[in-house]
């Protein structure tokens, strides 16, 4: 696998058919520019078909269950994402992690789940502001990439995509800049070459927190970030349009 230029869109909790109907019809197509969009569960099986025919744009999972069957009320395995024509999964966003109670040992067992299955992981670290005003933030997003290679390996990592996601920038308007972001990007792609030789050459590294069109271009002018996980702008089709352009 080799580093690719990826725009992801992380609808969160919003949508709707016509929505998915409407950013579908919509996006635009950038050559080596992959699209990837995120949308809910229940819109992931309509999403995989209306992009089936479509070059460059694929659909990802918001999370998955660490769990591959069995009794777990209201869980979604990655054999059944697989089955629907999901191609990705966003696994450890930071709001999982918070609100959810996420690990780093749930984390990785997740990525190891949907890796598995042949389905493309995008993992997601970051730090707190605190964490960051505490100097710790390269620290915190090694610690939380090194308990995934502990896991499945770094013979097998090459298929990860990481999104870096300060946590102070997430939904907050305030993005990290783009001498910030590139610092964390180029201490986690020396991590991956430490880690098995090459490794830091194939893998996909994206900022994420608050990304617009406004700052995409900076952004993705930095050596070691290649493309971005967006939030709130991949609402805005014209705006996650402007982004996807300015990965061209
Ligand atoms: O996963 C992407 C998301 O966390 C970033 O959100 O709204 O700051 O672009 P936003």
């Amino acid at each position: 696998m080799s580093r690719r230029k990826i725009v992801a869109g992380n609808w969160k909790l919003n949508g709707s058919k016509d929505f998915l109907q409407n950013i579908v019809e919509t996006l635009v197509s950038v050559n080596d520019v992959d699209v990837v969009i995120a949308p809910p569960f229940p819109y992931l099986e309509k999403a995989s078909a209306l992009v089936a025919d479509l070059n460059g744009l694929s659909v990802s999972a918001q999370n998955v269950s660490s769990y591959s069957d069995g009794a777990f009320t209201g869980e979604v395995s990655v054999a059944m994402l697989k089955d629907i024509g999901a191609d990705s999964v966003i696994v450890g966003h930071s709001e999982r992690r918070e609100l959810f109670g996420e690990t780093d040992a749930i984390v990785a067992e997740k990525i190891s789940q949907v890796l598995k299955f042949g389905l493309t992981p995008i993992l997601c670290v970051g730090e707190t502001l605190e964490q960051r005003e505490q100097g710790s933030t390269i620290e915190v997003c090694s610690t939380q990439i090194k308990s995934v290679l502990d896991v499945v390996g770094a013979e097998n990592f090459d298929n990860v995509v990481i999104a870096y996601e300060p946590v102070w920038a997430i939904g907050t308007g305030k993005s990290a800049s783009s001498a910030e972001a590139q610092e964390v990007h180029a201490s986690i792609r020396k991590l991956l070459s430490e880690s098995l030789e090459g490794l830091g050459k194939k893998v996909s590294i994206l900022y994420g927190g608050s990304v617009k069109a406004a700052n995409a271009k900076e952004l993705f002018e930095q050596e070691d970030i290649d493309g971005a996980l967006v939030g709130g702008a991949s609402l805005k089709v014209e705006e996650f349009n402007e982004i996807i352009k300015a990965a061209g």
